[in-house]
């Protein structure tokens, strides 16, 4: 509707018309700005009787099993799911069974809400699967989910580095444009800091939000960072409250660690998802005991805090000391992780566990371990930024750039992609796995440029070599 201002000037001339435009605009502004109440967060995630955060995870096989978390008001006191598997008309409504929920409150900074689970069992694998959770009067929409399959397929899945910050507003993008690209994903990782601040229900909310019915197609692999740890008081952290209402995950860990590590097996490949803020020896030898019993060719480690940091005085050396020996013990093939707010990638060959290795490779390193042919990635998929100092023996890095990984594993090949949050190729490589033998591992070539501040402060201390065994990458 034309403005009423214009209107009375309606036979003016075009310029003057224009400053009269500009003059109404201001004016608008101004009266919105007092007029607009600003929305608050306890009004945002402000939960009803409607499910909202759902969100697939799993607490068991991914081949028989599904799990499925909601949350609404404290007015559903009795939640359910419904189940059936997919068809391509609206009979799977009739065929549908009902499954009771385990229901817990949880009291935040915002409110006390009730957080609804369920796992499904005895699924068949490698089947497509529709489930709605509700209360028996309000229902979510009817949503898709696959369980795996037995017999090995090709499969994929997306890695984030930290999402954390301006979730809502510059985090989303990234897992939204993941998806468009890798929309058969198995599932999504989260290698720790999905949030900033630990029991800030908003920051929850914002995380959600992000995925929204993603989260209830694709099951969620969450790792838990550092910013998960609530500072208790001055000595004592913990795992945030709103972890394990929110999330269905094993709890086969480590006693005090119960959903914050444990493994799983997708397809040929074993998962292990450590919790680094905490008890890092315990998982040392859980993780030794897990291996020693995995049967499948690929394994995958997963935690927050770095091996190896891309940035200056951020090492975490009680980490890398108690679980490198193990990943080497296991040619544990690639190590995702967080924390550094930059992107930093290894080839095959990285230093030995010893520390002061570690800390003192200047011109080179002396003690590289070919043998192991682990692949350790730091990434970052939300906004905020830290300086890179990256290792010597990393072959590509990034500042200021959020992105994802879409990962896939076809029988004994592992082709890695990392994307920035414009979809654009950043980092690619693929390793060749024969059993016995140290992975094989082809560098993309043709890359773009690597995205590095011009500053003089962030030009790296240690020039990047190519490691042996590696093929270079142009552009670098
Ligand atoms: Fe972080």
């Amino acid at each position: 509707m034309l403005h009423p201002t214009l209107r009375l000037f309606g036979s003016c001339t075009l310029a003057f018309s224009a400053m009269v435009m500009q003059h109404a605009l201001a004016h608008d502004g101004d009266d919105h700005a007092h007029s607009v109440r600003q929305v608050k967060p306890a009004e945002m995630y402000e939960p009803t009787p409607m499910p909202d955060r759902i969100v697939l995870t799993w607490a068991g096989d991914p081949t028989t099993t599904q799990s499925v978390t909601w949350r609404t008001s404290t007015e559903v006191a009795s939640a359910k799911a419904e189940l059936a598997i997919a068809t391509a008309g609206p009979e799977l409504r009739n065929a549908a069974k009902a499954f009771d929920a385990a229901t817990v409150a949880l009291k935040t900074d915002l409110n006390t809400a009730h957080f609804h689970s369920v796992t499904f069992q005895d699924l068949t694998p490698g089947t497509k699967y529709a489930y709605r959770v509700g209360d028996g009067t309000n229902w979510s929409e009817w949503f898709h989910f696959s369980t795996a399959k037995v017999e090995q397929e090709p499969f994929s899945f997306i890695y984030f580095g930290d999402a954390q910050n301006d979730i809502r507003s510059m985090w989303s993008r990234v897992i939204r444009e993941a998806y468009s690209d890798a929309p058969k994903a198995k599932f999504l990782l989260h290698a720790g800091d999905l949030i900033n601040t630990a029991q800030s229900d908003a920051e929850w909310g914002e995380w959600f939000g992000a995925g929204h019915w993603l989260n209830a197609m694709i099951p969620n692999v969450p790792v838990a960072g550092n910013h998960e740890q609530h500072k208790v008081n001055e000595t004592k952290r913990q795992l945030t409250h709103h972890w394990r209402p929110q999330f269905t995950l094993p709890e086969h860990g480590p006693e005090g660690l119960e959903e914050s590590c444990y493994t799983f097996e997708y397809q040929n490949t074993c998962f292990v998802i450590l919790n680094s803020n905490t008890k890092i020896k315990e998982q040392a030898e859980w993780l030794d005991n897990v291996l020693s019993k995995n049967t499948k060719p690929w394994i995958v480690c997963s935690f927050h805090h770095p091996i190896f940091s891309t940035a200056k005085d951020r090492d975490n050396p009680l980490v890398r000391a108690a679980w490198k020996p193990i990943l080497d013990k296991y040619n544990v093939d690639l190590v995702l992780q967080g924390h550094d707010h930059s992107y930093g990638r290894t080839g095959l060959d990285t230093p030995s566990e010893d520390v002061n290795t570690v800390a003192n490779v200047p011109t080179g390193v002396t003690a590289r371990d070919e043998h192991h042919g682990t692949v350790y990635v730091v990434s970052v998929s939300g906004p905020k930024m830290y300086n890179l100092t990256p290792k010597p023996f990393m072959v590509r890095v990034a500042e200021d750039t959020q992105l994802y990984q879409v990962i896939h594993i076809d029988g004994m090949e592992l082709r890695y992609e990392a994307r920035t949050a414009t979809g654009e190729i950043y980092d690619a490589f693929v390793l060749e796995k024969t059993i016995g033998e140290p992975n094989r591992l082809t560098e993309a070539k043709d890359l773009m440029a690597q995205r590095l501040r011009a500053t003089k402060d962030s030009v790296p201390a240690v020039p990047i070599t190519i490691p042996a065994g590696s093929s270079p990458v142009p552009g670098r």
